[in-house]
């Protein structure tokens, strides 16, 4: 028995979508939140697995979970146990390893099982650890769990050889409480990053640059807990934009820091995509034009996002022309292009890239969503597609986007969740 979804493709989207907190965001702040010497209220918080996993988690370390509304989480590290992490609910998201930074950091020991999460090739977290061994913790693996201990914590000047979001945040992590100055040199500036340093400066870290390439965190004796608001989900926000460039009459992306999101605005200006960017929304008309096809090349911040790779292949398969889509970031990440071409797409898949033919008519089909953005990718071409498309895998979706199904029903969409055999 598995739980697909179906869509019925070939309707125009038209009305009003408010974007949820920034998953990437959320992630971190929830394990971030540890640190803390009281309650740490967050708001804005996704409704997504990712969430409920590192809630299982907090609770395993017995933090003190309270919702007073669904997006609205007070967590109270006051009584919490340094427990060793082998639960199953530590291997379901790959974000888990923020939880080596803020225990390492708080308690100079972790012990916890390799995360999990997409995969989209090799993903090591190499530069994690040569941070937390800089900063004076030996770090041991056996049989895919990791022991990090330090007696003295101390701060260090680390340089990244990839600007890695993950290690950045994890880095800056462990150092909040450190002894003295750490330094990250070639840092990622994912806005997701500013978010995590905003809630710790607020909880009373000492963190300057976030944002920058440098960043540096002055280790204090102890942090307490503070009130914050996520920033918005850029990928999602990006994702509805793309559904709607593929198949709005009228959309308005509301909850939305369009700055954020440039890399994708500017590529959708190219096509002759028809926008209004406000401050905070973006309205898309239906483009009297068919799109002209564009070529993309992912980056770190501010360039065009990994993330965003996926779903824009199954835009492109509706645009007039040649497209060439390389990820920079994760060389593997297409295997939406083999599900993509099941239902018509004419793609041809090379080495850390793909070329797109369109425009092409795309057939409902059964197809799976190997990861949580391919997911996104058969959503919009599901959208897009004659007849019905059957998604399998859908926990991946539910991963990281907060009731897309919901969200496209109410855009006009027709959709739903079927139990099948
Ligand atoms: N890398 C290393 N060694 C490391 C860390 C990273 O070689 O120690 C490499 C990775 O293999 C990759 C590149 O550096 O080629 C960038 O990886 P990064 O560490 O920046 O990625 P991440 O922190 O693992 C986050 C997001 C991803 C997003 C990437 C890139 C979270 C929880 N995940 O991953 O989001 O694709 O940054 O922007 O924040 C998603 O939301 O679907 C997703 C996969």
């Amino acid at each position: 028995m598995e739980e697909v979804i179906r869509i019925d493709g070939g309707r125009p989207l038209r009305g009003e979508v408010m974007i949820s907190g920034a998953k990437n965001a959320t992630v971190a702040l929830i394990p971030a939140a540890v640190l803390a010497r009281g309650p740490v209220t967050i708001t804005g918080v996704p409704n997504i697995a990712d969430v409920e996993s590192l809630a299982r988690i907090l609770e395993l370390l017995n933090v003190k979970i309270y919702r007073q509304r669904e997006d609205h989480i007070i967590m109270d590290p006051t009584d919490m146990k340094n427990v060793d992490l082998e639960d199953d609910a530590v291997k379901k998201l790959r974000a888990s390893y923020y939880f080596m930074g803020a225990l390492l950091g708080k308690y100079g020991y972790v012990r916890i099982k390799m995360s999990g999460g997409c995969y989209l090739g090799p993903r090591p977290i190499d530069l994690h650890i040569k941070g937390f061994e800089a900063m004076g913790a030996t770090v041991e693996y056996d049989r895919g769990c990791y022991t990090i201990k330090s007696d003295h914590l101390h701060g260090a000047k680390i340089f990244l050889d990839i600007a890695s979001v993950g290690a950045t945040i994890n880095i800056m992590l462990a150092a909040v409480l450190a002894d003295g100055r750490t330094t990250i040199e070639n840092a990622a500036k994912e806005p997701e990053i500013i978010d995590i340093a905003t809630m710790l400066n607020k909880m009373g870290a000492n963190i300057h640059g976030a944002g920058t390439n440098v960043i540096t965190i002055d280790g204090v004796h102890e942090v307490w807990g503070c009130f914050h608001e996520i920033i918005p989900d850029r990928i999602e926000a990006g994702t509805f934009l793309i559904m709607a460039a593929a198949c709005a009459e009228e959309m308005k992306i509301v909850n939305v820091i369009p700055k954020h999101i440039e890399g994708l605005t500017s590529k959708l200006m190219e096509m002759g995509a028809d926008m209004d960017i406000g401050i905070d929304s973006i309205l898309v008309r239906r483009s009297p034009k068919l799109l002209k096809a564009v070529d993309i090349t992912t980056k770190p911040y501010p360039g065009f996002a990994t993330d965003l790779q996926q779903p824009f292949t199954a835009l492109l398969t509706q645009a007039d022309g040649m497209a060439v889509v390389t990820d920079t970031i994760y060389k593997e990440r297409f295997k939406h292009c083999l599900e993509l071409q099941r239902m018509g797409a004419n793609i041809e898949i090379g080495s850390g890239s793909a070329m797109i033919k369109g425009p092409t008519r795309l057939y409902g089909d059964k197809v799976t969503a190997t990861d949580l953005r391919c997911g996104a990718s058969l959503i919009v071409a599901g959208l897009i597609a004659d007849g019905v498309t059957e998604i399998h895998d859908v926990y991946h979706i539910d991963r990281g986007y907060d009731r897309i199904d919901t969200k496209l029903k109410a855009l006009g969409a027709s959709m739903h969740r079927e139990i099948v055999e």
